[in-house]
């Protein structure tokens, strides 16, 4: 499994032959400046909630490669009125898909388009795959759920948010790795806006404190799980 960091809360993943993209908030992005958003080939894209810094360019991607769109009933319903193709989830459910099984958990946090309307409940994704077990945890609070997650599966790695303010920040982050039995994290919503800037070097530190590893990568980089 590779995953490659898009900015944000972006990524590419290539798992069992299939490429999916999460939460694409590119175009918009100065910090992905070098991403070239109209290059990127998805089979699917999981989206964990309907906030406009997760969300802006699943149209243009999904019109151009048809992929299929796998989020909660209410944002798969939004973008089947707008003709895209979907697998609509809800929380704790899970389904088959042809690259693995995927797994729409809990957050802690809200979930509405940028127009107002209502995204259903946000979450965030458990991927099990032949390729390794990967759980995506969406803008969330540190919550006693993750806890659930090592019940379910041994994980092989995690993308947790980092940046606060929003979310959890990193010191939570170190407690939600001991929740989810996983040591290796990678980092993700940070920098991309004022209220989130961390400083890395003290983000990295929390985490070698507790004998783990905080895996922060530039964005267009991939890590192979
Ligand atoms: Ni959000
Ligand atoms: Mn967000």
């Amino acid at each position: 499994m590779k995953i490659t960091y898009l900015g944000h809360a972006a990524l590419a993943i290539e798992v069992a032959g299939k490429r999916l993209i999460v939460d694409p908030f590119i175009s918009p992005n100065p910090l992905a400046n070098d991403i070239d958003v109209d290059a990127l080939e998805a089979d699917y894209i999981l989206i964990t909630h309907a906030h406009q810094d997760h969300i802006v360019d699943v149209d243009s991607i999904a019109k151009r490669t048809g992929a299929k769109i796998v989020s909660n009933y209410e944002i798969v319903t939004h973008y089947g009125n707008l003709g895209f193709e979907g697998h609509p989830m809800n929380h704790g459910g899970s389904w088959e898909f042809d690259f693995g099984r995927v797994t729409y958990t809990n957050a802690i946090h809200t979930s509405s388009f940028p127009d107002g309307s209502y995204g259903g409940q946000p979450g965030g994704f458990l991927l099990e795959t032949k390729e390794g077990n990967l759980y995506i945890a969406g803008d969330t609070a540190l919550t006693f759920d993750m806890k659930l997650i090592p019940m379910q599966c041994q994980l092989d790695f995690a993308v947790l948010p980092i940046g606060d303010n929003f979310t959890m920040g990193y010191e939570s982050a170190v407690i939600a790795s001991d929740f989810i039995e996983c040591n290796k994290i990678m980092g993700y919503h940070y920098d991309t806006f004022g209220y989130i800037e961390i400083d890395h070097e003290q983000a990295k530190e929390a985490f070698s404190k507790s004998g783990k590893d905080l895996i922060l990568i530039p964005i267009g980089d991939s890590v192979q799980v």
